[in-house]
């Protein structure tokens, strides 16, 4: 999903915490993208919680490595949509922002400077995309407190061993409690 370029914007970009613009398909995608997100979100956590519950970071890291991108494939397939989750400081290499989303992403962090509510950053746009429209959406995910054990800057020794196992290139620690660590990323052909 991240392998196109040049998006073309063709209509207004529609920003949740602004005025709803011309395309009315842009708002009843942009809601049935955040259901789609909830239920992505909501499985995600679960395994996190249930995880972390059970054994601690150490071995909730297989689950995140194993289990987050089969959640995103499962809510795929079940959605119809292109979901995954993104970042501008990646740990998973194939989690790479394309194009469009590194411009959002970039964008979510000058308005989480600017004051907005990091919760509640998200972006819907009409894109085209080899000839075809693409609805396309980001939602920012915030840093919480449980996120630190596995991406914040004093990680436990075991823990970022493994990381280190599994990620060489690894890129994603030194978050604080409210950083934006990354986005949902969503695309639907229209
Ligand atoms: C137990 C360790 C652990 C915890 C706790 C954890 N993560 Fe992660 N996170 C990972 C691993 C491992 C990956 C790589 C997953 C993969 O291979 O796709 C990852 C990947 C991600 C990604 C995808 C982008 C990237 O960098 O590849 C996001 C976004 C993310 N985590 C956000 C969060 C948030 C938000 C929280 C807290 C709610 C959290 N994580 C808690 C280990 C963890």
């Amino acid at each position: 999903m991240h392998k196109q370029f040049g998006a073309i914007a063709l209509a207004t970009t529609l920003s949740l915490t602004g005025t709803v613009q011309a395309d009315p398909s842009l708002q009843a995608n942009l809601e049935e993208g955040k259901g789609v997100i909830k239920a992505f979100f909501g499985d995600l956590k679960g395994e996190l919680v249930k995880g972390m519950k059970a054994g601690g970071p150490v071995s909730t890291i297989a689950t995140c490595n194993k289990v987050a991108p089969g959640l995103a494939e499962a809510h795929s397939q079940m959605s119809g949509w292109d979901v995954g989750r993104t970042s501008l400081k990646l740990r998973n290499p194939k989690n790479a922002p394309d194009a469009w989303e590194l411009a959002v992403l970039q964008e979510f962090e000058a308005r989480k400077a600017a004051g907005e509510d990091p919760m509640k950053l998200v972006k819907g746009e009409i894109v085209e995309e080899q000839g075809r429209k693409v609805f396309r959406m980001m939602k920012a995910i915030p840093t919480a407190e449980v996120c630190t054990k596995c991406h914040g800057d004093a990680i436990a020794e075991p823990v970022a061993a493994k990381l280190d196992e599994l990620y060489p290139a690894d890129k994603a620690r030194g978050y604080k409690v409210g950083d934006l660590r990354g986005a949902f990323t969503l695309k639907k052909r229209l």
